[in-house]
């Protein structure tokens, strides 16, 4: 059986080598409660301090307590030397590796669409608003000549919060509240979320719209074409085919919708455009005069027109997405193509 001695000097020199071998912070406390723990090599051995003969004893215990103190005084150092380092010692530092690549976020491909559609039409002098998503059926159905039991009221899907308030189901209240504030001339874009209570590959409950309007004195029917024109040129491509189709609108009078040649199939026919060559990209008119009425404007004096073209359609149309759906599921994967 080794002496005290020979086992104390054993101790101090496999623990000192251990000790210098130690990279990760996580290896420290292990090593503390090895060697200088309550039940730690060391505490045992001082522990059989009583049964060396007496003579050695203070000689032992002494050797015993140097050696102790020193490895904690080391130990105390190889903490702060690790936690300097960040957790690894110089030597594991490898200068020659590639930095670690910080992942930059993106706007959400709607938010870039979004922004896009509001420049076009900022660079045509059209002033930005923003309204309530909370509304009341005012102006989201009667200020736009949708009264009470209005069939037309059917085609909302409308999500109710109360009797009169509602998640509005389109832009268009923004026509209302602003005519109403403000005296013509007008020319405004009004951007923003809507809801309407239905969800398949081309709806989802909240999508976004951008609302438009214009109104000054002897304002016509080619003036919209001639601003829709020149934003659908500016969004798609400069030789796209545009097409304005009757349509019907309680709060525009004439209404029309407006395709678009189909920009997946070049116009041939495809599954996207069902065939037909057209894609609907927006509604628009002339605003009705019973919709100036009611803000206080003379429909003798004034008239104007209005749009409301939906976002995510367009971005569906720009980058050939053909399931609406892939916008809100967060998916990293599909968002960061864009
Ligand atoms: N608000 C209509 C819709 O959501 C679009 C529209 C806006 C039509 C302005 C005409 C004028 O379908």
């Amino acid at each position: 059986m080794p002496s005290m001695y020979d086992e104390l000097l054993r101790l101090k020199t496999v623990a000192g080598e251990e000790l210098s071998a130690i990279t990760q912070i996580g290896e420290l406390e292990p090593f503390r409660v090895k060697y200088l723990g309550r039940k730690g090599e060391f505490t045992l051995v001082m522990r059989q301090l009583g049964q060396a003969p007496p003579e050695e004893r203070p000689r032992l215990g002494q050797l015993a307590n140097e050696i102790k103190q020193d490895l904690e005084t080391a130990f105390a150092a190889q903490e702060s030397r690790l936690a300097e380092s960040g957790g690894a010692t110089h030597a594991t530092f490898d200068l020659t590796l590639p930095g670690r690549t910080v992942p930059f976020g993106k706007l959400h491909p709607v938010t870039q669409v979004m922004d896009a559609v509001c420049a076009i039409f900022e660079g045509l002098g059209f002033a930005v608003a923003e309204g309530p998503d909370v509304e009341v059926d005012f102006y989201n159905f009667e200020a736009l000549n949708i009264p009470p039991h209005h069939p037309a009221r059917a085609m909302h899907d409308t999500f109710y919060v109360s009797d009169s308030l509602l998640l509005r189901t389109h832009t268009s209240p923004m026509q209302a509240r602003i005519m109403e504030k403000e005296p013509p001339p007008l020319r405004m874009i009004a951007p923003g979320k809507v809801y309407r209570c239905d969800s398949d590959i081309t709806h989802t409950p909240m999508f976004h719209q951008v609302e438009g309007f214009l109104v000054d004195r002897h304002i016509s029917f080619a003036d919209l074409k001639g601003v829709l024109s020149v934003f659908i040129t500016k969004m798609f491509a400069e030789n796209t085919p545009i097409r304005f189709r009757p349509s019907f609108f309680p709060f525009t009078e004439p209404s029309a919708e407006v395709d678009i040649g189909c920009v997946i199939c070049g116009g041939k026919g495809c599954r996207v455009c069902k065939n037909t060559g057209w894609l609907e990209i927006l509604g628009a008119g002339m605003i009705d005069p019973e919709v100036f009425k009611k803000v206080g404007y003379d429909p003798e004096e004034y008239s104007g027109f209005a749009f409301g073209l939906g976002i995510e359609r367009i971005a569906m149309l720009k980058y050939g997405i053909t399931d609406i759906r892939l916008f809100y599921e967060n998916d990293l994967r599909f968002l960061s193509q864009f």
